[in-house]
Parts: C-alpha cells; structure tokens; sequence
C-alpha cells in the first residue's frame, strides 16, 4: 500500500458474540444432577481437564465438598479429568486483597499445564469468584471458568456477570478484567450453611436493581419483607432468581456490557458503599454497604426533589424490614467529594451518579451537591 496522502488508515472492526447459561438448581454436585454435566458438554465432547477452587470458609462448614468433587469427577471420567486436589483459598474479601490469591492460582494453573480449552471451576463468596475469575481471565489470557456462587450475593449479582477484579491501591476492584464465564451454576443447597448476616448481605442488591429497574419487583419485596427478613427460601430464591435476571438482562440488552461509557446504573448506592467498605476495613461487607448507600442516594433523591416522601418511606421500610441498619459511625469519616472522584475515575469520563426519579426508575445526574449529600449522611445518623 502506497501512502498517497498524510495518513492511510484501515478500519479494523468486528463484534464477537457470549452465551453462557446460568442455571438455578439444587445438589447441583449430585451425580444425577444434568446441570454440570451439560456445561462440560458444552465445551465438547473431549474429556475436559479441570482444576477446582473452593472457598476455605466454605470447605470448612462442608467438609463433605471435597467428597462430593470427587464423587461426581468419577461418576463422570468421560467428561471430567481432576488435574489436581481441590484449591483451597481464603474466603471473603481478604481473596481480594491484592494479587496474592490471583498469583497463587495462577501458579496452579501453570503448574497443572491447563490451556484455554481447560476449565476452572470456582465454588465460593462473590469475593473468591472475583478473584478467581481474575486469574482465569489472565492465565493464557483467558481459559474457561465456571462460577459455582455459593452466596446469595454470589447468585444474585456478583457470580452471574462479566467483571472479575480484586482491590488494590486501598481501591475496590482496581485491577481486574471484562471476562464472561463459560457458565455459571447456583446451587440453593449452599446458602443453608450462611450466617445470616450473608443471607441478609443479598437482599441489598435485589432491592437495589429493583429501584432502578422493576418497581413491580419492588413491591413484591415490599410484600414479602417478613419472609426476606426471616430468609425463608420460598421468598429467597425467588428474589435471587428475579435479581439475578435483571442483572443478566441489563448485561445483555443495556447497550454496554463492558462499560465503555460513563453510566453504571447497576451500581446504585455503589459510590458511598465501595468507599465504607475500605473506610471500615471490610468490617462493613458488601451488601451492608450496599443497603446503606442505596438508603443514602434514595435520601438525596427525595431532597433533591425526585422522588415523593411517601416512597422514600417505603424504601427505608424495606431495607429496615429485613433487618439492615441505616447507619454506620463509618460513614462519618466519608470524604464524599474523593470518593465520588474515586468512582468517576473507576468508569472514566465524567461523573455520572445514578438516582431515583420514582420507584423502578432510575436516573443518571452529572452533579451531586456534596452539601446536600453530607446533611443527608447526618439525617441518617439522627434517624438511627
Ligand atoms: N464481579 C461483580 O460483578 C461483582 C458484583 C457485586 C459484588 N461483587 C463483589 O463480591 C464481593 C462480595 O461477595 P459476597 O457478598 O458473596 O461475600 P463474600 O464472598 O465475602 O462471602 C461472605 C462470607 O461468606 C463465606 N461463605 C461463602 N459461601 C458460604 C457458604 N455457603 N456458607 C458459609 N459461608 C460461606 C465467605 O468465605 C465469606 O467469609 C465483594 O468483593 C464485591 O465487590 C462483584
Ligand atoms: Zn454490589
């Protein structure tokens, strides 16, 4: 090619498409159980090579796991070769305290000689997922994962979507990676033996997605708030299977899976939470943060004139209904100006904050009054 002007250029463009199934289920480790069997099917009909990642706090309130990996890799040997012992690593957020736990496995993987057509299969917290999906998306730049969550902030949000990322920096996911799993299964079995602070720790996200999307889902949380707050599975699983879709959904048909622009409606309440989170040194979990950083901007939303008294209540009575607390004395060292700094960096671009103009109804503002928001943070702590 001959350079006839000052630049010649070659419009390089091609789209490539993801399918993954996340399937609900129980005993999802049960021999008889097709769920698991039809993911690895799906990757071919080879033998498939795989190495399992598990939880430790998981492994040590079902020490029955292990026999249970094993059991269903012999019941199925013309599908699943175990390249090595079960991966035990650290649970919860301190998986995701720098890249230790993603060197480890990623030392793992070497060392077993997996390849891009190999499988990881990570059963543990939404943290453990993070981290492990981090080193798979890495490790030859990319081999096949699938996510056991086994939380029900895992099932309803963190396992089932395409970000993989641990802390670094004292930031929240500031390394990490735009990595589908192959597939991901939810198994309900799970989440009998989680404390429940972590059953409750869900129940934020679904709240949280309901705001800015469904306000028919809102209202059945609403209606089902005493079963939510004494986690009776049928009012449970319900709300993760409804919750886990419409984050699927707005993954799926939102426009920007991978988050090239600026607006991250999913992370309602996120801004203040991500922060309470470093500032509380994971003494505040996730979902926690969550609660209290979804009541915060609902707060500012009906002060800044958006959203009626009379939903505003509704909100608090929700996120009180099942047994969250409003307040933390944390969120009196809130720097609300750097940590929405922080968050308008994460995406890029300018700042674009995700409030509530109605129940089911989000939307993006460019500016957020930091006095405004402050008093806000204080008529929380008056409230509580
Ligand atoms: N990638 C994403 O899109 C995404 C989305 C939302 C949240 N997240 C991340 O997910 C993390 C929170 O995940 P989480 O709420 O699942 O918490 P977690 O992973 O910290 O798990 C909570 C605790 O429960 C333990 N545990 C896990 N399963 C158990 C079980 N079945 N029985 C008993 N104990 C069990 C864990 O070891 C941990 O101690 C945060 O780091 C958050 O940033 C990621
Ligand atoms: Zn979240």
């Amino acid at each position: 090619m001959t350079l006839s002007g000052r630049v010649s250029e070659i419009r390089q463009e091609f789209a490539v498409r993801y399918t993954y199934p996340v399937c609900f289920t129980r005993a999802a480790l049960d021999p008889d159980n097709p769920a698991l069997p039809n993911v690895f099917r799906e990757g071919g009909a080879a033998r498939h090579r795989v190495l399992v990642v598990a939880d430790q706090n998981l492994l040590a309130v079902r020490p029955n796991l292990l026999d249970a990996v094993r059991r269903f890799a012999s019941a199925h040997q013309d599908l699943v070769e175990l390249v090595g012992p079960v991966v035990a690593v650290v649970g919860g957020e301190p998986a995701k305290r720098g890249l230790t736990t993603v060197r480890r496995l990623q030392r793992v993987i070497e060392r077993h000689g997996l390849c891009r057509q190999s499988f990881l299969l990570a059963i543990g917290g939404g943290a453990v997922l993070d981290a492990v999906g981090y080193a798979a998306g890495t490790a030859h730049r990319g081999i096949r994962l699938v996510r056991m969550p086994t939380t029900v902030l895992g099932q309803n949000d963190a396992g089932v979507g395409v970000k993989n990322s641990v802390n670094a920096f004292g930031k929240k996911n500031f390394l990490g990676t735009f990595a589908p799993p192959f597939a991901v299964v939810n198994d309900f079995d799970f989440l009998a033996t989680l404390p429940a602070r972590e059953l409750r720790a869900g129940i934020a996200e679904a709240v949280k997605v309901a705001l800015i999307r469904d306000a028919a889902f809102f209202r059945e949380l609403c209606a089902a708030r005493d079963a939510l707050a004494a986690f009776e599975p049928r009012a449970m699983e319900p709300m993760i299977v409804r919750c886990a879709s419409l984050h699927l959904e707005h993954i799926r048909a939102g426009g920007d899976p991978f988050e090239f622009g600026s607006a991250r409606p999913l992370d309602f309440g996120h801004w203040s939470a991500h922060r309470l989170e470093v500032l509380t040194a994971g003494e505040v979990g996730h979902g926690e943060a969550v609660a209290l950083g979804v009541a915060l901007d609902s707060l500012y939303s009906y002060r800044r004139g958006l959203l009626s008294r009379e939903d505003l209540e509704q909100i608090f009575e929700v996120l009180e209904g099942v047994g969250f607390r409003l307040h933390h004395p944390g969120l009196a060292g809130l720097d609300i100006a750097a940590a929405l700094e922080e968050f308008r960096e994460h995406l890029g671009g300018s700042l674009s904050i995700t409030l509530l103009a109605g129940l089911g109804r989000g939307v993006e503002v460019g500016e957020i009054d930091c006095r405004l928001m402050e008093q806000c943070v204080e008529a929380l702590g008056e409230r509580a």
